[in-house]
C-alpha cells in the first residue's frame, strides 16, 4: 500500500498542521437573556448554565466575556407580561429593559460589540414575532414597528440590529429607518433563513414568548419562518435580503441545518453566520449531565462541524466555555 491517510493522523502534532478548519474566539458571539431588578442570576431550567442577568449582572458577564476576548453579545431582553400588547408597543421605548441593557453593556466594557435582536415576540401578548389581525400575523404593518425599533436600538447605543422576525421586507425598511435616524453606520445582522424550528423551545421558556394558541393566533410560526424541508428558498431569502442591504447574514439553527450554511456561504458575498440554538444546548447538556456523552468534546465537535460547514460567525451558548477553553488549548 503506498497511500497511506492515516500517516497524518498519527500523532497530535500532525493531525494540529493538517487540520482544515480552526475554531478561534474571534468568531464567537454570546446571546445573553436581561431581565428588570438588581443582583439576578435565574437559571434557566431547560438550559443548565444559562441564566437570566438584571443589569448589573449584565454588566459583570459582559467584562467577563470581554475579558476572555469574546467580541460581541447579542442582547435579549425578558420583557414583564404586563408590558405586553398585540403591537409590541414596549419595545418603542427608548427607555425601555433592551436600551438601558445595551447601555449597561457599552459601559461594562466598550469595545464589545452589542447586537440588539429586532423582532416583536419578547413584547407581543400574542407570542409573535410580528402584529396579529383576524389570525393572521401581517407582515406590513409590523415593518413600520420593526424599524422604529431598529432606531431605538441604535439610539441606545447598538453596533449591530439582529432582525430575528422572518417579515418580508425587513431589511430595507430597517436600513432605510436607520439611515433616516442618521444611523448609517449601524449594520444590519439579517437572520436570512430562519426555519421553523422545534429547537427553539428552552429560548421560548427563557423569555416566555412562546406563540399563546387560542382560535384568533396561530400556535406556530411556520407562516413566516421557513419549512424546514427548504433549501432552495434559503438561497432565495439570502439573496433578498442582501439587495435589502443585509452586512451579514445568518442561517438559524446551525447544527440540522449545515447544508444550508454550505451553500448560503458560497454564494453570499457577506459574512455567514450562524446560531448554534437554545434546543441544542439544551440536548447536548442534558446528555452530558446523564454521563452519556462528553460535554467538552461534544461542544468542541459542534462548533467546529458549524464552522467547517462555512460560518464565519457563530451565536451559542458555549461561548464562555469554549473561549476558556481555547484559551488554555487553542489546537487540542
Ligand atoms: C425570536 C427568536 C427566537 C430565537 C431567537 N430569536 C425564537 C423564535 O423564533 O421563536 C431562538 C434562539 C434559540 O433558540 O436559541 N425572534
Amino acid at each position: 500500500m503506498r497511500i497511506r491517510p492515516r500517516r497524518l493522523r498519527a500523532t497530535p502534532g500532525v493531525r494540529r498542521l493538517v487540520r482544515e478548519t480552526r475554531l478561534d474566539v474571534d468568531c464567537l458571539v454570546a446571546p445573553l437573556f436581561v431581565v428588570e431588578g438588581a443582583g439576578i442570576r435565574e437559571e434557566i431550567p431547560s438550559m443548565p448554565g444559562q441564566c437570566r442577568l438584571s443589569l448589573d449582572a449584565l454588566a459583570e458577564e459582559v467584562r467577563e466575556l470581554a475579558d476572555l476576548g469574546i467580541p460581541g453579545v447579542a442582547l435579549f431582553p425578558k420583557i414583564d407580561d404586563a408590558l405586553k400588547d398585540a403591537r409590541g408597543s414596549a419595545s418603542l421605548d427608548p427607555e425601555g429593559l433592551a436600551p438601558r441593557a445595551i447601555r449597561a453593556a457599552r459601559e461594562a466594557a466598550e469595545p464589545m460589540l452589542i447586537i440588539a435582536d429586532v423582532a416583536l415576540d419578547p413584547y407581543s401578548s400574542d407570542g409573535h414575532d410580528g402584529v396579529v389581525r383576524q389570525g393572521r400575523v401581517e407582515n406590513d404593518v409590523t415593518l413600520d414597528i420593526l424599524a422604529r425599533m431598529a432606531t431605538v436600538l441604535a439610539g441606545a447605543g447598538a453596533d449591530i440590529v439582529a432582525p430575528s422576525d422572518m417579515m418580508d421586507g425587513r431589511v430595507g425598511a430597517i436600513r432605510d429607518a436607520l439611515d433616516a435616524a442618521g444611523h448609517a453606520d449601524v449594520a444590519i445582522l439579517s437572520y436570512a433563513a430562519k426555519y421553523a424550528s422545534a429547537f427553539y423551545g428552552p429560548f421560548r421558556d427563557a423569555l416566555d414568548s412562546a406563540p399563546r394558541t387560542n382560535e384568533n393566533v396561530p400556535g406556530d410560526k411556520k407562516t413566516y419562518q421557513m419549512d424546514p424541508a427548504n433549501g432552495e428558498e434559503a438561497l432565495r431569502e439570502l439573496d433578498l435580503d442582501l439587495a435589502e442591504g443585509a452586512d451579514i447574514v445568518m442561517v438559524k439553527p446551525a447544527i440540522p441545518y449545515l447544508d444550508v450554511i454550505y451553500r448560503v456561504r458560497r454564494r453570499s458575498t457577506v459574512p455567514v453566520a450562524a446560531y448554534h440554538v437554545s434546543g441544542t444546548y439544551a440536548m447536548l447538556s442534558a446528555a452530558a449531565q446523564n454521563g452519556w456523552i462528553d460535554r467538552e468534546e461534544a461542544m468542541m465537535e459542534s462548533l467546529t462541524a458549524i464552522r467547517r460547514a462555512g460560518a464565519d460567525i457563530i451565536l451559542t451558548y458555549f461561548a464562555k466555555e469554549a473561549a476558556k477553553k481555547l484559551r488554555l488549548a487553542p489546537n487540542p
